[in-house]
């Protein structure tokens, strides 16, 4: 079950697209990549947009060339398609970062400076840090009750006791892919006056999003979560905050008057996006958005929802497989499916679907240790997740090859090596494709299961 649409990863960017990868047992195997809660592969479509703006390329917003103007043209007009890809309203702004975690930095220096925030213990460590790190006396972290509606509860009791300026939450759980029904926080938050950010990463990829109908005043998100991993992800909403608060990139463009002793900023979306701009960014995610607008509505829903259904289901019938939840009561998550398996390792469990089948999930505390300590799983759990080039083949491996361990265990020996799980003999190539030396993984061990 895959889309038939322009929709399947793009073998010539990405090498986890279409691509065979080695197994330890000897042979090649179709690659399946159960880990798109991370990073998404390139749309097709995306890549042919920013392979036709590769000619037109050059400098942006003060150059006078020809080229320059193009360059300019489809920088800005990304911006419009981003916006209202995120149902903006029109006076909301759209300021172009890296990813979710710079635009929800961004946002936390543009806060009013005793303004509290309220959060919850359920989000990732890029909806908690910034926040926290502004002073912990001004940001609250509530626990979660384990239904929506007692969590609701709890916010609307939180909000009725202390004045919050802001209430960040996420749209979908990384770990779990369960949601709040936004439209309800923004309406509590807004009752006590207070602003509402929604955590996009997880949502905007897979669900239909729109601030205007969902109330929230910001929205966040990554492009390399949504199908074009070029470098860009984006802050939508309300300017207000945004054009007085601190500047977050300071620099070239962001400044309307420079002298010795005093600086005149621009309003945003400029005055945060100091430097030359992610121009080739702007227009894959751009592409992106344009892209899943074109389905028609509710088929990505669908095509997800089948496929999380199959994996739960699945997953289920497994012995031992324990399934994480937030709220007993969420409706409709979205393809992000979190688990255990009695008495494994998650890294051994994770090495092992890697190195003898072929398939890329995520191990580890999904950079929400809160909640995972809460959910009981301090040690890390498995993550399995799907989109648009996700085929219900892919979901019927991942099941079969966690069986397998069930019953029969890894068939060849693992070590624990600078923190992952390898195995002890490995045959597999160790330069792998475009010259990366796969030895270097090691390195990047703190990416492991202590995220
Ligand atoms: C819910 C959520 N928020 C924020 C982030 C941070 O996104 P990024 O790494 O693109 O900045 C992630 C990344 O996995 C996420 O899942």
């Amino acid at each position: 079950m895959s889309l038939a649409l322009d929709c399947r990863p793009t073998a010539a960017l990405l090498p986890t697209a279409g691509a065979r990868v080695p197994l330890v047992t000897g042979g090649t195997v179709d690659y399946a990549n159960l880990d798109v809660a991370a990073s998404s592969p390139a749309l097709a479509s995306v890549a042919a947009r920013v392979a036709e703006a590769l000619p037109l390329y050059a400098s942006v917003h003060r150059g006078a060339g020809y080229l320059s103007q193009v360059s300019t043209a489809l920088y800005e007009s990304a911006r419009d398609t981003v916006a209202a890809f995120v149902g903006a309203r029109d006076d909301d702004v759209c300021v172009f970062t890296r990813n979710t975690t710079d635009s929800l930095s961004l946002l936390a220096g543009c806060l009013p400076a005793d303004g509290a925030v309220l959060v919850l213990d359920v989000e990732h460590h890029a909806d908690l840090l910034p926040w926290q790190q502004r002073s912990r006396d001004l940001c609250d972290v509530l626990t979660a009750a384990p239904t929506v509606a007692g969590t609701l509860q709890l916010l609307a009791d939180a909000l009725a006791a202390r004045r919050y300026v802001l209430v960040a939450v996420t749209g979908a759980s990384n770990v779990t892919g369960e949601s709040l029904p936004l439209r309800r926080v923004a309406d509590l938050a807004h009752d006590h006056g207070a602003l509402l950010l929604v955590d996009g990463a997880q949502l905007v990829p897979h669900r239909r999003f729109s601030l205007a109908e969902s109330g929230a005043d910001w929205v966040a998100f990554s492009g390399h979560k949504l199908y074009a991993p070029f470098g860009t992800g984006a802050l939508v909403g309300r300017r207000d905050w945004l054009d007085t608060g601190r500047p977050y990139l300071p620099g070239g463009g962001a400044v309307a008057q420079v002298d010795v002793g005093a600086t005149t900023w621009v309003a945003a979306p400029h005055r945060h996006e100091g430097g030359s701009p992610n121009v080739l960014g702007a227009v894959a995610l751009a592409a992106a958005c344009d892209a899943l607008s074109a389905v028609a509505p509710g088929a990505l829903e669908q095509h997800e929802r089948e496929l999380r259904g199959r994996l739960v289901e699945g997953l289920d019938d497994v012995a031992g497989v324990r399934l994480l939840r937030i709220w007993s009561d969420s409706v409709d998550p979205t393809g992000v499916v979190s688990f255990t398996v009695d008495g494994a390792d998650p890294g051994l469990v994770a090495a092992y679907l890697s190195a003898e089948h072929g398939i890329g999930v995520r191990d580890g505390r999904f950079c929400a240790h809160p909640l995972l300590a809460r959910l009981g799983v301090a040690g890390g759990a498995l993550r399995a997740s799907v989109g648009v080039g996700t085929t219900s083949d892919d979901v019927d491996r991942l099941v079969a090859a966690v069986a397998r361990f069930v019953t029969e265990g890894p068939s060849v020996e693992y070590a624990v090596v600078d923190g992952r799980h390898q195995p002890v003999a490995d045959p597999r190539p160790v330069a792998g494709l475009a010259g990366a030396d796969l030895s270097a993984v090691a390195r990047g061990a703190g990416c492991g299961p202590t995220r």
